[in-house]
């Protein structure tokens, strides 16, 4: 059964514009996949732990016990399960959500979701798709291909394999008129993803 992965990490549980086009995204989704399956992580209600020097010992060395580890095995396992991923991502003081990046800390792991040796790094998420909804209150500069958010992003998914990536981002979100016009424009992106019908006609594309 095919599988997505959910990463969800907006504070916010109502009117957040990543969640809301999260849940769009998904909608669209199971259009497309009616058998699907969705898991839902949710960094904010379910908090990672910040990374130790315990449990950092203990991705080196295993006969090391640290009381992190599970829960890194069971984020690494979904991780591992599912065929593609999508994670919505707000900007909080220009960058990533703590919570977030305390996830990825606990994701990025050696010989687990990645291997380094003479060769470099090799990523082990091999042959899944991911797609990133990434949300600014400030308007980004025009001449960034991409935000910071995304950058940031596609390096880890880069280091763990993951190349195929699609990327529906949304600034400017501060000015309400400027919001209604970005959702407009993504849920149009996302159906181009999908291939499915126009969402709405009075929008232009970027
Ligand atoms: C703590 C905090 C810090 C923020 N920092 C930034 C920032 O550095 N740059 C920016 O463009 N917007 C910033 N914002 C605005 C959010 O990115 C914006 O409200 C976005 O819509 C949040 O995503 P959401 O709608 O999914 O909750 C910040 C918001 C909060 C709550």
């Amino acid at each position: 059964m095919i599988t997505l992965l959910r990463i969800d990490s907006s504070l916010r549980m109502n009117d957040s514009y990543s969640r809301l086009m999260g849940d769009y995204f998904v909608q669209e989704w199971k259009i497309q996949h009616p058998q699907g399956k969705v898991i839902q992580r949710d960094v904010t209600l379910q908090l990672t732990p910040h990374l130790t020097q315990e449990t950092l010992n203990g991705f080196f060395d295993e006969t090391i016990h640290s009381e992190h580890l599970e829960l890194s095995d069971l984020l690494i396992e979904e991780l591992h399960t599912c065929d593609e991923i999508l994670m919505t991502c707000p900007m909080y003081n220009y960058g990533i959500p703590s919570s977030l990046k305390a996830y990825f800390d606990q994701v990025v792991r050696t010989k687990k979701t990645f291997t380094n040796d003479s060769n470099g790094i090799k990523g082990l998420l091999l042959n899944k798709k991911a797609s990133i909804i990434s949300v600014m209150g400030m308007p980004q500069p025009l001449t960034q291909k991409r935000n910071p958010l995304e950058v940031q992003i596609t390096n880890i998914f880069n280091q763990l394999g993951i190349m195929e990536i699609s990327y529906f981002p949304m600034d400017g979100m501060i000015n309400p008129e400027e919001a209604v016009l970005k959702m407009e424009q993504q849920k149009n992106f996302i159906n181009q993803h999908f291939n499915h019908q126009e969402y709405a006609t009075h929008t232009t594309s970027h």
